[in-house]
């Protein structure tokens, strides 16, 4: 079956500084992929080239069948209904409460009844366990909460890829875990196909089936967090080693 997503010899600098550097990598659905790497090496800019927030200087992106590398703005809109992207820190609307932010999406590319809004939003906040929290503010909600709800507004267009910049980061390790577990439950209830960028060893022990790791502008390993823990190249086992998995 052709993969969710395959990036061709995909080169991206910013001004004289070179990122990606002839880049290639394959997605096959229905994967968990954490992507792994130094501070600055490039995991944002590979996930923000995936759905064309970015796009490569050369080389070719495909994203579920569609050539995103070579899409308009436009055309690109399609593609961001089908591939959520939850971003570093969450980013919920301050002003609007739960139930708002969650129905935003919606609204945006739909016009469901009141009563169709309502129970997809309690749906959608059973799914990451948040119920009764429709009239609370961002503010009002814990960092956890918070995530889990930009997670639910991820899910409300029932994307068939959801990218994950540092989901856990900034949250307490136990907060973290129901995070990891949230993330594995969607992935084994909804079929979806992730991309995991992340530092945090247990959560990518927790739910990744592969880990591809960053370094220098290429991919230089892929593997299950298993082997890479036991038989990757140096740099991944200390990585590994550091987050706590030694072989
Ligand atoms: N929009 C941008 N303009 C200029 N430089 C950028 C931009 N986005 C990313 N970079 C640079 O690209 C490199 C990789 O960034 P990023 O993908 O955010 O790293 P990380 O692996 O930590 O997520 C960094 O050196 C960053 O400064
Ligand atoms: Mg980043």
């Amino acid at each position: 079956m052709e993969p969710a997503i395959s990036f061709r010899r995909v080169v991206r600098s910013f001004g004289d500084k070179r990122v990606l550097r002839g880049v290639d990598l394959e997605i096959g659905r229905g994967e968990t992929v954490a992507i792994l790497g130094g501070s600055g090496t490039g995991k944002t800019v590979t996930l923000k080239l995936i759905n064309g927030l970015l796009h490569p200087d050369s080389g070719s992106i495909t994203v579920l069948s569609e050539p995103v590398s070579e899409l308009d703005e436009r055309q690109l809109l399609s593609i961001r209904l089908k591939v959520s992207y939850l971003f570093q820190g969450g980013a919920l609307f301050d002003s609007m409460n739960v139930f708002d932010n969650i129905a935003f999406p919606v609204l945006e590319h739909g016009s469901p009844s009141p009563g169709e809004l309502e129970e997809l939003v309690e749906e959608l906040l059973a799914m990451v366990e948040l119920e009764g929290t429709e009239n609370l503010f961002p503010s009002e909600l814990s960092g956890g909460m918070r995530k889990r709800a930009a997670l639910a507004r991820a899910l409300a267009l029932r994307p068939e890829i959801i990218l994950y910049d540092e989901p856990t980061t900034g949250l307490d390790p136990l907060t973290g875990k129901t995070i990891a577990d949230l993330i594995r439950s969607l992935h084994e209830r909804l079929g979806v196909t992730s991309v995991v960028v992340t530092h945090d060893i247990p959560l990518v022990v927790r739910v990744a089936t592969r880990i591809v790791f960053l370094h220098e502008g290429r991919f230089i390993y892929s593997g299950t967090p298993d082997e890479a823990a036991r038989e990757g190249p140096e740099r991944v086992r200390q990585f590994f080693a550091a987050g706590g998995l030694h072989a």
